[in-house]
């Protein structure tokens, strides 16, 4: 393990008197690879007429070539960004800058990246602000890395956690190729987060505690005590996991820990929606899941959480749920593991009567005859339909 900084920032570090800090250019770090004319070395977006998109790196001398034709890329270095070009076959390109969103999802990645529609939820619901100091962890593709650099700016810190190596390569490669260089605001450590976070600085006790942590790795309940030993008071943690067992033992753990406040946890859906003419509808395909967001914030030391004033549903913590104890998937089998309110057998076969009553009103009204034993005797409901039918002709 290597707990020293691994990416050292190229521009000044941050003011510590949170005066402004500038890249190379004078400006916010980044901020000029995003506007003005095209250059050689930015990665652009090509779009041909069928929609499809191309990612290419403008470099002089080369040539950009489909079996549809081909152009020159010097061509295009110096044309203003939102241009198009017209290959040797008069094939038409729509060519425009990649946005954060377009280019983590075309940069090379080793771990799965946080999705941009996650990614602004983390930034807005951890309330990143500029010169916050964040605690991330893993570091993956350097996705999500990116969206908090944006958020804390040149004066903020992100101190980003990955334990393995060649990850941490790729998300410097991406970050450095975003930003067209390194983020001042940024130190990589590679390192298992709770083993590299002491020797950090970051520390709740002597005052010098992170404003914000992110967590997306597979057990993130693993470094609750080191975040929160890392952590100043108010500090708001939030962690993306994929599946609901991790989402609840994230939250138990927080809660049994006593250091946080009581967990809200939420997804993001998005349907992007088709606009064409009349034909303004919601698109047929969508990204079902991408992974649960929970949040919940560093307490004073010494406060007791107040008492929740909800009770938690009978057999949420039953004895085999496992659900503070870290006991696996088996351990969470029945409904009232998952907080389902128990059912009465009184109610169930009053449920069961009026479903059997409403069938019969179906039937009845479609049929014109009552199906005898529609709710008794547990047949086949194609043969009952069948049985009830007038005969046919
Ligand atoms: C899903 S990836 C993170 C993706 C990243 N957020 C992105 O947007 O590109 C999870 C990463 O966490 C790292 N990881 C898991 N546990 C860790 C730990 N305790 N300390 C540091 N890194 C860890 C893994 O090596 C993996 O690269």
């Amino acid at each position: 393990m290597n707990d020293a900084p691994t990416s050292q920032p190229a521009n000044p570090p941050a003011d510590p008197a949170g005066g402004p800090a500038h890249g190379p250019d004078g400006g916010p770090t980044g901020a000029a690879t995003r506007r003005g004319p095209l250059r050689e070395g930015e990665r652009v977006q090509l779009t041909d007429p069928r929609g499809r998109l191309h990612t290419i790196t403008l470099t002089a001398g080369k040539e950009f070539h489909t079996h549809r034709g081909r152009f020159r890329h010097d061509e295009l270095i110096g044309r203003p960004d939102g241009t198009t070009i017209t290959n040797s076959a008069g094939v038409e390109y729509l060519v425009l800058r990649p946005l954060l969103a377009d280019f983590v999802l075309s940069m090379p990645r080793g771990a799965a990246v946080v999705y941009p529609k996650d990614a602004g939820q983390v930034v807005q619901m951890a309330d990143v602000f500029p010169g916050a100091t964040v605690i991330e962890a893993g570091v993956g593709s350097g996705a999500l890395t990116m969206s908090l650099l944006r958020a804390v700016g040149d004066a903020g810190r992100v101190h980003s956690f990955e334990r393995r190596a060649d990850f941490a390569d790729i998300a410097r490669g991406n970050v450095e190729t975003f930003f067209g260089g390194s983020h001042p605001a940024w130190r990589l450590t590679v390192g298992d987060l709770v083993e590299s976070l002491p020797a950090s600085g970051l520390d709740s006790a002597a005052g010098t505690g992170a404003d914000r942590a992110v967590l997306d790795m597979l057990a993130p309940w693993e470094c609750l005590d080191a975040v929160a030993d890392a952590m100043a008071p108010g500090g708001v943690l939030i962690c993306y996991v994929a599946t609901a067992t991790q989402l609840s033992r994230v939250a138990e753990a927080a809660r049994a820990s006593g250091r946080w406040t009581e967990p809200e946890a939420w997804e993001s859906m998005v349907r992007g929606w088709h606009l064409e003419g009349l034909a303004v509808r919601p698109q047929h395909r969508m990204v079902g899941h991408t992974g649960f967001l929970i949040t919940t914030r560093r307490l004073a030391d010494g406060v007791t959480p107040p008492l929740r004033k909800r009770r938690p549903a009978p057999g949420a913590y039953s004895e085999d749920t496992g659900a503070d104890t870290g006991a696996g998937p088996d351990a969470l089998s029945d409904g009232e593991g998952y907080g389902e309110r128990p059912v009465s057998d009184r109610k169930a076969r009053k449920a069961a009567r009026e479903a059997a009553a409403g069938a019969t009103a179906s039937h009845e009204a479609t049929h014109g005859a009552t199906p005898a034993d529609v709710s008794t005797t547990g047949e086949d409901p194609a043969d009952v339909g069948t049985a009830g039918a007038p005969d046919e002709g």
